[in-house]
């Protein structure tokens, strides 16, 4: 019976040593010390023992007992600090996990959903067009006759004589109103292009969210009401309109749209150069002679029309100062957004 016994611990210290993890050592607690295990199926026996041998081997089975419990406990502190069964050798659990990043919308893409989200919800649509642009879509559709010096705010990259990247989105005005006639209240944002040097202010490729509106009996206070009521829920509702005279070819009367500074909430800045201004966008009543190229009756139809930079209302919204910030693709800049 002592042999049995000694054998069974000499088995126990083995399977034990040998487990590889905590599942497997309680697999090993079972088959010794479980109620049907082989130590207390051993010890069943004790009645046939001879009883002068009785203490000795009851003190054997006990301590047999205790031992392969101790070393059970000692195995399964083992597997604890190392912080599971089945680790890989050399992983440290301590270590920071890695977490996978998850994209998000270019900040410019954002500010032009923005801006556009708000005409939608003055009922505008919303239309995309043609990067690639004929002379007459980009200027003598808009009114820019051949020669005309107001060309030379708009230099741009020519594929040919005729052919050319378009320089505003202004375009869509033309393309929307040849195909439908008014009523039409439009937003087209979109790439634009200019053969311009690069610098904080400026880049050869930015973005513009052109609009209009056309109906019967629109006027000046229509334009002025529809453009404040957008800044205010794009900059917040204390801020304010100005609008000057100016001049486009395609519109007339002509304005420009100044908001007050929202950094100094008009006092006076670096930002606005202490006017408490800043210029946002042009602005004007459409032509008669675009709505005739279209084939929109003048003496029936008005409407008015306004065009803004992208680049130029994120970097006032966010206090942006260099405009190629939005295309080095620096994480740093875009995680902000
Ligand atoms: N297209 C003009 C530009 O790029 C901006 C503009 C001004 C658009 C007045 C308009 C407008 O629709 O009415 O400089």
């Amino acid at each position: 019976m002592i042999e049995r016994l000694e054998l069974l611990l000499k088995e126990a210290e083995t399977s034990i040593q040998n487990a590889s993890d905590s599942k497997v050592l309680e697999e090993t607690r079972v088959k010794y010390l479980g109620k049907s295990g082989l130590v207390t199926e051993a010890l069943k026996g004790l009645g046939q023992v001879a009883p002068e041998m009785r203490p000795q081997v009851g003190k054997v089975s006990n301590e047999v007992k205790n031992r392969i419990a101790e070393l059970l406990e000692q195995k399964k502190e083992e597997f604890e600090s190392k912080g599971g069964a089945s680790l890989p050798v050399g992983w440290d659990p301590s270590l920071p996990g890695r977490q996978s990043s998850l994209g998000k919308m270019h900040p410019l893409t954002r500010v032009q959903q923005e801006i556009c989200d708000i005409f939608r919800s003055f009922g505008f649509d919303q239309v995309e067009g043609p990067d690639v642009e004929t002379d007459y879509y980009n200027f003598r559709g808009l009114n820019f006759p051949l020669d005309h010096p107001a060309r030379d705010a708009h230099d741009t990259f020519y594929l040919s004589d005729e052919l050319l990247l378009r320089t505003h989105t202004t375009t869509l005005q033309v393309h929307v109103m040849e195909k439908h006639q008014p009523p039409l209240k439009v937003v087209a944002p979109g790439k634009v292009y200019r053969n311009e040097a690069v610098d904080a202010t400026h880049h050869h490729i930015f973005h513009q969210v052109d609009g209009f509106l056309v109906a019967e009996g629109v006027h000046f206070g229509h334009l002025k009401g529809i453009l404040d009521s957008w800044v205010k829920k794009f900059f917040g509702s204390k801020v304010e309109t100005r609008f000057r005279p100016s001049f486009f070819p395609f519109t007339e009367p002509s304005a420009e749209v100044d908001i007050s500074c929202v950094f100094c909430q008009g006092k006076g800045c670096r930002i606005c150069k202490q006017s408490g201004w800043v210029e946002i966008m042009g602005c004007g009543m459409i032509h008669p002679a675009v709505l005739e190229n279209c084939k929109v009756d003048p003496e029936k139809w008005s409407g008015f029309a306004f065009g803004m930079g992208v680049e130029r209302v994120a970097m006032f919204k966010y206090d942006i100062d260099d405009i190629r910030l939005f295309y080095q693709n620096d994480l740093r800049f875009l995680r902000q957004f």
